[in-house]
């Protein structure tokens, strides 16, 4: 191979190196035991459209417990308005997703897919606009979903079909025009007779 060759080569992959840190960013935790759960209550984060991918956790831990504990990881500190990417990789064993009072405008199912143990998800307080059908699908163990307090005008009437462990779902204050769906459900057959009311209704 010729000199220039090498040289074109190298300069691909340090423009690669550097795309891929400046989209990236690392987050602080204070990392803390509440009940059973470990949590990684995060400082502060910056993550928006082009640098939403979080590659490492900063942070002491409790004792000997490690990244692999932490089933809780709680964000209302910073700025966000893109889910983060990356959080499965960091936290392998999480539980619950608390993001809350952000500017997270939406949630996909590429977000969430890789989360699989995932039983909790609470996103209030945001500016989430929609959500699409098949959401949850790689979420079946999702109990406890809160979307309260964002600007959802339209819910797709297949959006949590199938979340068979689904107790509690919280959509008040949201801006679907069908009154229905403005509920806000906190046992399982409240849960079951909301998803019925969405799935005939749809929420636009
Ligand atoms: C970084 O973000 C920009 C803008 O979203 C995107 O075009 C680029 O492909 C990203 N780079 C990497 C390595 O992910
Ligand atoms: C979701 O988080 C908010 C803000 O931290 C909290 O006030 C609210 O109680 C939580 N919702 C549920 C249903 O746990």
């Amino acid at each position: 191979m010729s000199n220039l060759k090498y040289f074109r080569i190298l300069i691909i992959l340090t423009t690669l190196i550097h795309q891929n840190l400046a989209n990236s960013s690392t987050i602080n935790c204070d990392f803390k035991k509440f009940g059973s759960a470990y949590q990684c209550v995060v400082k502060n984060v910056e993550i928006f459209k082009t640098k939403n991918t979080l590659t490492d956790a900063i942070g002491s831990h409790d004792g000997l417990k490690t990244n692999d504990d932490v089933s809780w990881i709680i964000i209302s500190h910073g700025i966000i308005n893109k889910f983060p990417a990356g959080i499965d990789k960091i936290f392998k064993n999480l539980e619950g997703i608390r993001i809350t009072n952000m500017d997270l405008k939406s949630v996909n199912q590429e977000d969430l897919k890789a989360i699989k143990k995932l039983k909790f998800l609470n996103l209030s307080s945001n500016k989430i606009t929609r959500i699409d059908a098949n959401l949850f699908q790689f979420n079946p163990q999702l109990e406890h979903i809160s979307l309260s307090n964002n600007e959802i005008s339209h819910i797709d009437p297949q959006a949590f079909s199938g979340l068979k462990s689904l107790n509690q779902l919280f959509l008040r204050g949201n801006k679907c025009k069908n009154k229905l769906l403005l509920r806000s459900a906190e046992d399982k057959e409240q849960v079951r007779k909301l998803i019925r009311d969405i799935e005939a209704g749809n929420c636009e």
